[in-house]
């Protein structure tokens, strides 16, 4: 197992007060997608669904888990991309580089396959929205952009362009972000 000095910067990022959460929307007009929330669930994010969230039962009853019927939110952007989790160490989004789906970390956990991208990831705010975007560097120089691709099940899950074709029917969308107040889980499951 390999892990990486980038997991560690984000994990600095997590604990800074300064911390912007933002949830992230998939714009593609015209297509099953648009307007769709970007979910964690099963440590890989999909356009649509629900969020799969878990909170320790002796913080519920002390209230100390985040009390919202909120879409998964994130942080960071600039570089690399973390869940809005509370969970220490937080939890890092990376994709997986050889088929361009977008995952997470398990929380208490920074392990990830060595065949990952954790950068490139870009966040610009607009007046009302931001925009997120994702370019690849070195070995991925010149690829860039989001895909929904539609799994067996129905549902879309979410992958970056590395120049190489993820499994299923694929749809490309933008994605605008809103900023959040707070994280909106404990942990992402
Ligand atoms: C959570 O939010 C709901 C709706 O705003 C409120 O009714 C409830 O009392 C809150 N619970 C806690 C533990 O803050
Ligand atoms: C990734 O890990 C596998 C298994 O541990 C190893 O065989 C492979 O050489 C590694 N690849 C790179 C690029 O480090
Ligand atoms: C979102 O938050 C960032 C950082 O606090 C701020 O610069 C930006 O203007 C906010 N965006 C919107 C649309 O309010």
């Amino acid at each position: 197992m390999k892990t990486t000095v980038i997991t560690a910067a984000l994990t600095g990022l997590i604990a800074s007060a300064q911390a912007q959460y933002f949830s992230i929307t998939a714009v593609r007009s015209g297509s099953p997608i648009h307007l769709q929330n970007i979910e964690a669930a099963g440590e890989r994010l999909s356009v649509g669904g629900n969020a799969a969230t878990y909170c320790p039962s002796d913080l519920q009853s002390r209230g100390f888990c985040p009390n919202t019927t909120q879409d998964t939110n994130f942080l960071g952007g600039r570089g690399g991309l973390a869940l809005g989790a509370e969970v220490p160490g937080g939890q890092s989004v990376y994709i997986d580089a050889t088929c361009g789906a977008v995952m997470y970390t398990q929380a208490h956990s920074i392990f990830q396959p060595n065949t990952s991208i954790t950068g490139g990831w870009a966040r610009q705010e607009g007046e009302s929205f931001g925009l997120l975007t994702w370019e690849g560097s070195g070995a991925f120089a010149g690829h860039m952009g989001f895909l929904a691709c539609k799994a067996e099940d129905g549902s879309y899950e979410m992958y970056v362009d590395i120049g190489v074709a993820p499994p299923g029917d694929c749809i490309g969308f933008d994605a605008i972000t809103a900023n959040q107040t707070g994280p909106a889980a404990w942990q992402y499951m």
